[in-house]
């Protein structure tokens, strides 16, 4: 049930970092699997909606640190994948409910030549028929239209998994530390709440990213449209100024998401453009960052500890309060 809360949406917003922790807890089966897989040479996820979105960290993931040259396709668009497909090719699917149509279909065409991984959070799905292997994600059942806690669960099963690829232990002992700086953004809720006032005015909103950062931007825009109806999109920072950047104007509000990291320089130079155009800019960032504090109308702080390369795990967090309180400040 609801319980205490009016939405099954913050409901599960809340319970991210359970969500996280209990999956945290398919590592033996996730090192089994690894184990059995042997020397695969690609990796080629399939995948709709915020399935996607995961499935895109998890090929930034993949091709950086376990150097595996790792393809994303919209399940919806497998077709003109399905014949480049081989025995060395593990094939990924990636679903919430584990019953998506397109995703059942490419599944059902990889199988035969590939072997297959189903990460779903239902456990007796169609999928985890099917797939050769299985990761259960353990967010527990969601009842809200909108992906939230089995996203995060899902992002904690492809980072476990491709740590486990790659033996990067630092990576996978920080993914422990994970449940505690999404807590330390759900305190912070209420800041989420007051900035929601100041943005839902808008008709349109532009939400950057790069690198880990550029899925991070794909998933708030998505959250956004899908529950609020306000038109959103998600860019590549780099690639705003190749047409969109005319779009930008001081009626437009911009989301960067700007953890710390190797991108962070590049990424503040493409603030820099949109400020330049009197874009009105929430920062996403980390505390203590000045400088994104000075060139922002408005920040929201995550844990300065929190990469640029486990953020989509913690980043995506206010993203999802944004969306959510947008949407009842429109309604109100
Ligand atoms: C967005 C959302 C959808 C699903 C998509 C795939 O909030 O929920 O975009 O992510 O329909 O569904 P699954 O993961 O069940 O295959």
């Amino acid at each position: 049930s609801k319980g205490d809360h009016p939405y099954y949406m913050i409901k599960e917003i809340l319970e991210q970092p359970d969500a996280v922790e209990f999956t945290l807890g398919e590592r033996e089966n996730i090192q089994r699997i690894v184990d059995d897989l042997g020397d695969i040479k690609n990796i080629c996820f399939v995948a709709c909606g915020t399935s996607y979105h995961a499935s895109l960290t998890g090929k930034y993931l993949l091709q950086h640190l376990a150097k595996i040259k790792t393809d994303v396709v919209l399940a919806s668009e497998f077709k003109y994948t399905a014949d480049t497909l081989d025995k060395d090719t593990l094939v990924v699917f990636i679903s919430q409910s584990g019953e998506t149509l397109d995703s059942m279909n490419a599944l059902r065409i990889a199988k035969e030549t590939s072997p297959t991984l189903a990460i779903v959070n239902n456990i007796g799905s169609s999928m985890t028929e099917e797939a050769k292997y299985t990761i259960i994600t353990q967010a527990g059942p969601e009842k809200g239209v909108a992906a939230t806690k089995t996203y995060i669960a899902q992002l904690t099963a492809i980072y476990l998994f491709a740590g486990l690829l790659a033996n990067d232990e630092k990576l996978i002992n920080e993914l422990y530390n994970v449940p505690g700086y999404i807590r330390e953004v759900l305190k912070k809720s209420s800041e989420i709440e007051v900035l929601s006032k100041r943005y839902s005015f808008a008709d349109d909103l532009f939400y950057l990213g790069r690198g880990f950062s550029y899925p991070i931007a794909l998933e708030g825009a998505l959250k956004l449209k899908e529950i609020s109806l306000i038109h959103a999109e998600g860019y590549a920072s780099g690639e705003l100024k190749h047409g969109p950047l005319a779009l930008i104007n001081h009626k437009i509000p911009v989301i960067v998401i700007l953890p710390p990291g190797s991108d962070y320089e590049d990424t503040m130079v493409n603030l820099e453009e949109v400020k330049a155009r009197k874009a009105i800019i929430l920062s996403i960032c980390a505390e203590g960052d000045a400088k994104a504090e000075c060139k922002s109308r408005d920040v929201f702080t995550v844990n300065s500890k929190v990469s640029e390369t486990i953020a989509p795990l913690v980043y995506t967090v206010p993203l999802q309060l944004l969306a959510y309180y947008v949407t009842l400040e429109k309604v109100a």
